[in-house]
């Protein structure tokens, strides 16, 4: 549905009670206004991509698709929760399919790049010929994978996919001021914060 029709629906939505329409069906089912919505909302503004007890260990690796993009959350040696681009800066090869611990580096399974779990671009085997691990062409500090920007709160994992939303504490200032009170006895993200179905 093209931008203009979305904006009129919505201008009908919003108009005084004694005018306003409901949202048409299709704003439920068109592609393309959902791929608007998703843009709008997920992709420009924070959206939460996980929890950080689904990587409890350094090492612990965790590949997510979100909105199509490839991602990879990851607890690095020091502990800090991260996401990454799950892509390989080569030939753009998914660096990790299935949820597993890392030990060492992030081995690209196509021509073994490695990167280490801050990201940075560490090894580039045969890059310049048979026992060459440099080439000229290869500046490894501005090949490391690209890091998604995220804020963790509540133990929840936020990503800010476009990268240049207001930081997480302005957008949602209000309510974090609404839940400060329960800091101190609500308590997210221990063994205590999951369940499995039978
Ligand atoms: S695509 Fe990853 S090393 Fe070549």
């Amino acid at each position: 549905m093209p931008d203009d029709l979305i904006n009129r629906d919505l201008d009908r939505v919003l108009a005084p009670i004694a005018c306003a329409n409901g949202l048409p069906n299709k704003h439920y089912t068109d592609p393309a206004t959902i791929a608007r919505e998703n843009r709008a909302v997920l992709e420009h503004q924070w959206a939460a991509l996980a929890v950080a007890a689904d990587v409890p260990e350094n090492g612990d690796a965790k590949p997510i698709e979100f909105l199509g993009q490839p991602l990879l959350l990851l607890r690095d040696d020091a502990g800090l929760v991260r996401v990454f681009f799950n892509i390989c800066r080569h030939r753009g090869m998914i660096l990790v399919d299935a949820p597993r611990k890392i030990q060492g580096a992030i081995r690209c399974p196509y021509h073994s790049w490695c990167y280490g779990k801050d990201g940075r671009l560490v090894a580039t085997p045969h890059v310049g010929g048979p026992g060459q691990n440099q080439h000229e062409g290869i500046v490894r500090a501005t090949l490391g994978l690209r890091e998604v920007r995220s804020h963790i709160w509540r133990d929840v994992v936020f990503i800010n996919l476009s990268g240049d939303a207001p930081d997480f504490e302005v957008v949602h200032e209000a309510a974090l001021t609404r839940w400060a009170e329960f800091e101190n006895w609500l308590h997210h993200g221990g063994e205590n914060s999951r369940f499995t179905l039978m």
